[in-house]
This record gives C-alpha cells, sequence and structure tokens, in this order.
C-alpha cells in the first residue's frame, strides 16, 4: 500500500482534533474506533478487504486488525491520538503484502503513538482508568462489545486500588455521522472523480448494449471501466435488469438475456479512494425507446427534473422527493396507471399512498463514504420539550451529497393498461448542495431519451 496524500492526512487529523475537542467539552474521555474485521467467504479465501468507513474517516489507514484510539485527557494534559496495528512481519508480507507496522504508521500517518494491535489489552486498559466517559461505536458489533467488555473489566479490577472505570458510554458514531455528513473540498473531489468513473462506465454499457447478450455481459464492461481507472471496487452490487427484471428493485446481474425492444435498467456506481458513486440509467436495448417506454421515461425524467429543481440550501430534506411524487402520481393518474374513477385526484392519490404501487421507494438519500451514507435525515437531537412526534425533516446544508433517483415500476395487473406491464425505469443522479443550484456530479452519462438514442444509434457498428 502506499501513503496517502497529506491533503488526506491533514484532514484526519483535523477530524481527530474534532472528536477529542468534543470529548473534552464532555468532561474529557476516550474514543476507541476499531476498523472493520477481515471475513471469510469460503474456508480460507477471504472477501476482498475493505476497511471501515469511520475508522477511514479518522485515520486514512485502510490495514485490518487496527484500531484507533483517542485520549482527551484531563486539564494539562495533553491529547494523544494512539494506532494500534498489525506488526511489521516478514513472513506475513511475503504471502499478503506490506504491513506499514507500529513505526511506520505513526510516522507517515502522523499518529502520537503507534503500538503492536498484540499488546492492545495490556496497553489500552491503563488509557481507561479514571475517565470520565467512554465513545466507541456502541453495540455496531459483537466482537467491538465484547472487547470493550475485557477492556473495562480490567479497569475494574483496579477497583480496590481506587482507580475508577468510565461511568458513561456514549456512541461515537453519533459525533462522526453528524462530521461525515459534511464533504469537505478533498472528499469531494474524490467524489467527482469516482461519479465521472462510473459516468464512463455507464456510456460503455450503453454502447455494448445489444440483443442477445446477457445481463452480466454489461456487468463485465462497467467492471472493466471502474477498474481500468483505478477504481478499487463497485460501491455496492451492480444492478444489470433486463426487461421485466427491472422491477425487482434490489435486482442482481445475472444471465437474463437482453431482448430487442426492452428496457435495460443499469444501477452501479464505483468505489474511488473509500467513496461512493450511485448511478442509474435505463435504455432501450437496441437503442430505440417504444412508445409507451418513452411515456414512461419522459415522466420519471420530469420528476427527477422537479426533485432537481428543490435540492438546494435552505430546502428540508423531504421537500424533493414530495416533488418528484407530486410528478408521477400525476402521470400515473393521466396515463392510467391509476385509474382516475378508482383513485380520485391527484389530492387523494397524494394522500392515500396510492401511487406506491408503482412508486414504492423514496427519492434519495445521502451519499458519501458508504453508498447509503450516515446523517440523520430529520433535524438532530431530542424534540424542544413539550413538543411530541416525528422531528421535523433537516434543511439541505452546502456539502452535503445526495442522490436524487425518482422510477416507476409496472407490474403485470388486470386493471394496468398492458402497453405498460414490466416497464421499470429509473434514473439516478448524485447531487452536491450548494448555495446556489444543485451541482449534478454524474451527468457525463446522457439522461435525456434523445441523448440516450443519439449515443447508442452507432451499436452494432464501428463504434462499439
Ligand atoms: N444503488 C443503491 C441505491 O440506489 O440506493
Ligand atoms: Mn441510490
Ligand atoms: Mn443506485
Amino acid at each position: 500500500m502506499s501513503a496517502p496524500e497529506s491533503a488526506l492526512l491533514g484532514a484526519c487529523r483535523d477530524r481527530r482534533a474534532r472528536v477529542l475537542q468534543h470529548l473534552r467539552a464532555q468532561g474529557g474521555g476516550v474514543a476507541i474506533v476499531p476498523t472493520a474485521p477481515e471475513a471469510m467467504r469460503n474456508r480460507d479465501s477471504d472477501y476482498p478487504y475493505r476497511h471501515d468507513s469511520y475508522f477511514y474517516y479518522l485515520t486514512g489507514f485502510t490495514e485490518p486488525e487496527a484500531v484507533l484510539v483517542l485520549v482527551a485527557g484531563a486539564a494539562g494534559e495533553g491529547d494523544r491520538s494512539i494506532l494500534f496495528c498489525r506488526p511489521k512481519h516478514e513472513e506475513r508480507e511475503i504471502w499478503d503484502g506490506f504491513r506499514f507496522g507500529p513505526e511506520g504508521a505513526r510516522a507517515t500517518f502522523g499518529f502520537d503513538e503507534a503500538h503492536s494491535v498484540e499488546d492492545i489489552d495490556k496497553l489500552l486498559p491503563p488509557l481507561l482508568a479514571n475517565r470520565a466517559q467512554l465513545a466507541y461505536p456502541l453495540a455496531a458489533t459483537t466482537d467491538i462489545d465484547v472487547n470493550v467488555r475485557r477492556w473495562l473489566d480490567a479497569v475494574r479490577m483496579q477497583g480496590r486500588a481506587g482507580v475508577s472505570s468510565p461511568s458513561v458510554a456514549v456512541d461515537v458514531r453519533t459525533l462522526l455521522d453528524e462530521m461525515r455528513l459534511f464533504k469537505d473540498a478533498g472528499e469531494l473531489s474524490t467524489m467527482r472523480r469516482a461519479a465521472e468513473i462510473s459516468a464512463q462506465a455507464h456510456v460503455r454499457a450503453m454502447r455494448t448494449s445489444r440483443a442477445g447478450l446477457r445481463e452480466f455481459h454489461l456487468e463485465a464492461e462497467l467492471l472493466y471501466e471502474f477498474r481500468r481507472h483505478g477504481a478499487q471496487s463497485v460501491a455496492y452490487n451492480s444492478i444489470v435488469a433486463a426487461g421485466p427484471n427491472a422491477c425487482v428493485l434490489h435486482y442482481r446481474a445475472g444471465p437474463a438475456e437482453l431482448r430487442d425492444g426492452d428496457l435495460c435498467l443499469i444501477d452501479a456506481g464505483c468505489e474511488l479512494d473509500g467513496y461512493a458513486s450511485d448511478i442509474t440509467r435505463t435504455f432501450p436495448v437496441s437503442g430505440r425507446f417504444t412508445p409507451a417506454q418513452r411515456e414512461l421515461y419522459d415522466l420519471v425524467l420530469a420528476a427527477q427534473e422537479a426533485a432537481i429543481a428543490e435540492t438546494r440550501a435552505g430546502v428540508p430534506y423531504n421537500v424533493p422527493h414530495d416533488a418528484a411524487v407530486k410528478v408521477l402520481a400525476q402521470g400515473m393518474l393521466d396515463t392510467g396507471l391509476l385509474d382516475r374513477n378508482k383513485e380520485g385526484t391527484l389530492d387523494d392519490v397524494l394522500a392515500s399512498g396510492s401511487y406506491r404501487r408503482f412508486y414504492m421507494h423514496r427519492t434519495g438519500h445521502w451519499l458519501g463514504m458508504d453508498v447509503h451514507d450516515v446523517g440523520e435525515y430529520r433535524v438532530p437531537g431530542p424534540l424542544p420539550a413539550g413538543q411530541e412526534g416525528e422531528r421535523p425533516w433537516r434543511p439541505l446544508e452546502p456539502g452535503m451529497v445526495l442522490t436524487i433517483e425518482p422510477g416507476i415500476y409496472v407490474r403485470p395487473a388486470e386493471d394496468v393498461p398492458e402497453r405498460y406491464w414490466h416497464i421499470g425505469i429509473r434514473i439516478e443522479d448524485d447531487a452536491v448542495v450548494t448555495s446556489g443550484e444543485c451541482e449534478l456530479i454524474t451527468r457525463g452519462v446522457p439522461v435525456k431519451a434523445d441523448e440516450i438514442e443519439a449515443l447508442m444509434r452507432g451499436n452494432g457498428g464501428s463504434s462499439r
């Protein structure tokens, strides 16, 4: 593994300082943030390793078996930022690759101290002694809880010697989620690049599409494009859904054949340097929308445009979703997907929620290191005293990144016009909230039906 860029290391140091400052404001304490465990796939073959997002956010360190410990000392005592990591090991490095080792990690990543993770049971309990508060990913995994229990037990053993153990445990993720929700310039630049790569991959898949190929052929094209631009991974399992499969929301690319006259829905994004992108495009397998497909496509696009127009600072989080739903519900009445005689007016449809038969998910989610990224969707914290009910949706603010992804999914039914049966369409772009119009970072792949048809016109010829 190469050393990360100094801008990332500087950002990580600043984030650790914010956590320490927060701990001190709470009376001092210790934060423990472990990275993710390695996971076995079958027998002794493991899944490709992916660090924990919180841990990476604070360290930039991607090796497994590492734990960050932040100690906010009492007044007069300095803060300490301590990494526990795998020791250097000549033989293991021959088999598995380079390890920084504690000394290399400390020097490269800028921790105050670093130790072998093999010594953590000996070195960590004294750090917890006489601290008021412990912050860690509370009840996140059994492993973490068991380890914390063992470290606390070791401190409690010192009780008769007058040593106290933390009496307050808080979830460190509450603070980190709020920090992660607002992306800094470095994060935004990585996310723009991830979005560009993913957009290029969608272009490639559209150009490759033709009847007779199978879904996994297009998945292979996506992966090729991700990897050849340096993305480490997919951000989530790619959906390549031909024809009726598009109506299965979490479909995976499989062996289904792409058929002339059908649509193909691709929801795929790469992960680059720890950050996700998330794009969906729906296009005709052979490059021409049928009239019914085009009708619904333009409806979903109009819904997306309505949501995009409401994606700006100051607007509550639910407003883009509500704007998309309104356009979709009106379209369902206009096309006859919803029967006016049974469902009534637009207001009736919105009130009854009958549009959910064809649009059953929300219009977006936060995006960041995790594809469904962390962060509260409602105003954080408890409701003011005396108030009851749900907290209000939080207003969008510059630096937040979210997806805008309306769709329509029509399963066959007697009361649904047959020309729409099996059509599944979603259009998804990634947006950065700014003080003005949102910045769409995924428009390297066309979205208008005419532009998609123009891009695909060469398919079957030399342009492939
Ligand atoms: N690809 C996951 C999502 O769109 O939410
Ligand atoms: Mn999404
Ligand atoms: Mn998606």
